[in-house]
């Protein structure tokens, strides 16, 4: 899909400082970014070998943050950074592997670890003041730190000073007061360094000087003007699934361009139970957004008659859905763009040691190749931001919260929690057992504490005992995980006495259904959905 026409992020930070982060390939550099911007400073992620001079110049950082990598600063053609990083008169934070390329790269040694290393807690001493530590570290205090290394620092380049050391990491925290340059041998973007955020607060708000000003208001607002200026008199068409953020987009835009603004909701006939109205109610009642709302269950569930494969029903919705947009688009008429609520990590283009394209795991709908058919421009007001970042977005824009706080709903919708044959009598039996599970979430409130929870109809039917009969019916799976980003997860451990309510529920209140278990599957080997 093109992104040329998409709104430059370079717009996104213009009036704010903000910070360069160079990855080298860390599992948790988006963790970096997090706790960068939460403390309302803009930054943006690049991979260090995709920076080259003039494009970090251009940029223009008030600090650089190295992250960290699986690499070992010792290996040849080790990953460095590129030298103007050292060169531009700004402060640089070193984080593990940053630290390590930092100090070889200005003259320093790393050693190797010969095996061993430090993995997981560990406690640092204070042993000097520093920028870096200054009001939250004092002289001589023994703080928690998350560690995980191979190789350390074993000597310094000139300039530099140890700041703290670790019983692995003879030079766990070391600075060049002059320059502003610091590293770190731990973690601190994560949580098992409990402070972690405020040392990176003290880079950005006191060494590199930064206001802290960037919040989801002004975002907002600089967003609007964006937009306006990129759409300019256009007409702009916002395909809503009645997630997150495709809704957030979708009155963002309504607030930069009014009546441009034609919202399609297609209705697949997979929806959860009430999804439809909800989500018509909101945007054509509350909002007043012009919206086509199109009833295109008998297309979607005629096309998937007698398909049980995974990816057969996944492409079959997808290219189904793309025809029916299609069509809805050509209703509005000469439409120039298309909304679409892409987040950060879809645009992060992270560093890949591993090499070779990744395997597929499942075909993810969206409306990909939709702006090609049509000659559509893309308008992305929220390739900048992660997914907690909608949600405050969404609460800048006064938008209802039990509908920011939603769980993610998958474009196939119910399809992929149904293995086997789709058919209306399951759709229906899967939506009241998905409706009860949830309703007892709620009422016990949990569901803000779990980032995904929902009930499948399983393709099997066993014998029970209800009354003095005989019932032969369905098994429902119940389904609920915690995650930050639904990349990993862990099965939510829910109380026996929770799991036996709603399965006694589903069991007298559902008819079709006669067994009900719980999967206590994590992802990965698993993953959310079941297909
Ligand atoms: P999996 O099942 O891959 O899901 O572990 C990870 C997250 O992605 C959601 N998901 C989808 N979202 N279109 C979407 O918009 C899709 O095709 C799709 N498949 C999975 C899933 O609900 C979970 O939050």
């Amino acid at each position: 899909m093109t992104q040329t026409h998409a709104i430059s992020e370079t717009q996104t930070r213009a009036g704010h400082d903000h910070i360069l982060i160079l990855d080298f390939g860390s599992q948790v550099t988006q963790l970096i970014a997090r706790r960068v911007r939460e403390s309302g400073v803009y930054c943006e992620i690049w991979p260090f070998n995709h920076a080259d001079d003039d494009k970090i110049k251009a940029f223009a950082p008030k600090g650089i943050i190295l992250s960290g990598g699986p690499c070992s600063v010792l290996d040849e053609d080790a990953p460095a950074a590129p030298e103007i990083v050292f060169e531009m008169d700004v402060p640089v934070f070193g984080i593990c592997y940053g630290q390590q390329t930092m100090v070889k790269q200005l003259g320093g040694r790393v050693a190797p670890g010969g095996g061993s290393g430090e993995f997981g807690r560990a406690h640092v001493d204070v042993l000097e003041h520093s920028g870096l530590t200054q009001g939250i570290w004092d002289k001589g205090a023994h703080e928690q730190v998350w560690m995980s290394h191979g190789d350390h620092v074993a000597q310094l380049p000139a300039g530099f000073t140890v700041i703290a050391a670790s019983e692995g990491a003879p030079f766990a925290v070391v600075a060049n007061e002059d320059k502003q340059f610091y590293g770190v041998q731990f973690h601190p973007e994560v949580m098992h360094t409990p402070h972690g955020r405020d040392l990176l607060k003290n880079f950005t708000h006191k060494v590199a000087g930064c206001a802290g000003d960037w919040t989801m208001q002004s975002f907002r607002e600089e967003s609007i003007a964006k937009i306006r200026a990129q759409v300019g008199d256009k007409k702009v068409i916002c395909g809503l699934s009645g997630g997150v953020d495709s809704s957030v987009t979708a009155i963002l835009l309504h607030e930069a361009i009014g009546d441009q603004l034609t919202c399609i909701y297609v209705d697949t006939g997979m929806m959860r139970a009430g999804e439809s109205q909800q989500v018509v109610s909101l945007f054509k009642e509350h909002y007043r957004i012009p919206l086509i709302h199109k009833d295109a269950s008998d297309l979607f569930l005629g096309a998937l008659e007698g398909v049980t494969d995974p990816e057969t029903k996944r492409k079959t919705i997808g290219r189904l859905f793309i025809d029916v947009f299609d069509k809805c688009a050509k209703e509005v008429g000469d439409a120039a763009f298309l909304a679409q609520g892409t987040l950060y990590p879809d645009v992060i283009e992270s560093v890949s040691f591993t090499g070779g394209p990744s395997v597929t795991i499942k075909s993810h709908h969206n409306v990909g190749g939709l702006p090609e058919r049509m000659n559509l421009k893309l308008v992305e007001p929220m390739r900048e931001l992660f997914k907690d970042e909608v949600r405050d977005l969404g609460r800048a824009l006064g938008m209802p919260e039990d509908f920011i706080r939603r769980h993610p709903f998958p474009g196939p919708g119910l399809a992929i929690r149904m293995p086997g044959e789709i058919t209306r009598d399951k759709l229906e039996i899967l939506r009241k057992a998905d409706t009860v599970y949830l309703d007892e979430i709620k009422k016990a409130g949990l569901y803000d504490e779990i980032w995904q929870a929902f009930a499948v109809l399983l393709p099997v039917r066993t014998v029970g005992v209800m009354g003095d009969g005989r019932t032969y019916d369905y098994v429902c799976a119940l389904r609920a995980v915690t995650s930050t980003d639904g990349m990993t997860a862990d099965y939510y451990p829910f109380e026996h006495k929770f799991l036996s309510r709603v399965s006694t529920r589903i069991i007298n209140e559902v008819a079709g259904i006669n067994r009900v278990t719980y999967d206590i599957t994590s992802k990965p080997p698993g993953t959310i959905e079941w297909e």
